[in-house]
């Protein structure tokens, strides 16, 4: 217990959130309600009561729904603010947020306003609680690489007028027969502009999945990464080239990507010197937020002192902060 409060009050950098997954039931509601949106479902319990997931699909079909109710920039800023507010209460002092522009684009909304919305909260958190936070542009990859490819170029003057928050891409969304080597080009664009690159592989997918995200996409980040303890060689090059693992314990356990989390893979590399970090991934939908998961982990694989503490220091070095900033967070 003595440990658990430890856990819960000490800094940390959550590194896996994706911002459209920050919004609760009842800000669906509010947000439809302000927008004139009709939901599919006519209260915040029978909404609550859909998130029965049996897998990453059935998750991102309610997940984009939800965000259907997002159409302004006001809309962008108060969901980044309650996300933000919430995580400063678990001890977050810098975070990485996703968004998802191709989600809103597709509906008509400018990813001009999505970005505007999320800077300003992210602006606003710095100053109300010194929480830091960047931005990670993701490309869905069950569109083709053209749309990807379409939604960075729309996003250039937006990297350039956010320069030190829009700091990278990521990939993202249905990962099964969508491997990263379909984002190639994309991704070789970015690295070339000096953006910083990240990517969801080995989360349903295969280690395959892994290896073409180091070697094709150039990654430096593996967001889950969970399958990599299928291949043994990928498990030591992680942890011989210190690639960090972004890992979402509770978020796999609700698409069952593992039936019981005390047979998570997270332990074994853990110990094998992989760093591993513990994130929340989609924290209204998958009922917690990080420390949540932190707790959850720790229960079910019995972590001691010292693994807690490796973890919540992960975070704080794979983040993509500037170096004057991590030695002073670390
Ligand atoms: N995996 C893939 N796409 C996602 C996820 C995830 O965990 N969360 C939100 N989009
Ligand atoms: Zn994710």
């Amino acid at each position: 217990q003595a440990l658990l409060n430890k856990i819960r009050n000490a800094p940390k950098a959550e590194l896996h959130m994706h911002i459209e997954g920050s919004l609760e039931p009842e800000q669906i509601f509010e947000l439809a309600e302000r927008n004139k949106i009709r939901l599919a479902y006519p209260t915040v319990e029978a909404l609550r009561k859909a998130y029965a997931f049996t897998d990453l699909q059935s998750f991102l079909d309610i997940y984009y729904a939800g965000a259907s109710v997002l159409l302004k920039a006001d809309d962008f800023y108060d969901m980044t603010r309650a996300y933000l507010d919430r995580a400063a209460v678990d001890h977050v002092i810098h975070t990485e947020l996703f968004f998802d522009p191709q989600t809103h684009t597709e509906r008509g909304v400018p990813i001009e306003a999505v970005v505007e919305g999320i800077e300003a909260a992210m602006a606003d958190a710095e100053r109300r609680h010194g929480l830091t936070s960047k931005l990670i542009l993701c490309f869905l990859r069950h569109l083709p690489e053209q749309s990807a490819l379409a939604t960075y170029d729309s996003a250039e003057r937006l990297f350039e007028r956010y320069g030190d928050r829009l700091i990278g891409i990521g990939l993202d969304s249905s990962e099964r027969d969508f491997p990263p080597s379909n984002f190639a080009r994309v991704f070789a664009k970015a690295r070339d502009r000096g953006l910083r690159l990240v990517a969801h592989a080995g989360e349903e997918g295969p280690p395959a999945y892994i290896h073409e995200a180091l070697d094709i996409l150039r990654v430096e980040r593996i967001d889950h990464g969970v399958r990599s303890i299928e291949d043994a060689a990928l498990v030591q090059r992680l942890a011989d080239e210190r690639i960090a693992l972004t890992v979402c314990p509770l978020s796999n356990l609700k698409l069952m990507v593992f039936d019981d989390l005390r047979k998570h893979s997270l332990k074994v590399l853990l110990d094998a010197g992989v760093a591993v970090t513990v994130n929340s991934d989609d924290p209204a939908y998958f009922g917690g937020y990080v420390n949540d998961n932190f707790v959850a982990i720790a229960e079910a694989l019995d972590l001691g002192d010292r693994d807690l503490y490796t973890i919540a220091r992960n975070s704080l070095e794979a983040s993509f902060v500037e170096p004057a900033q991590r030695t002073a967070m670390i």
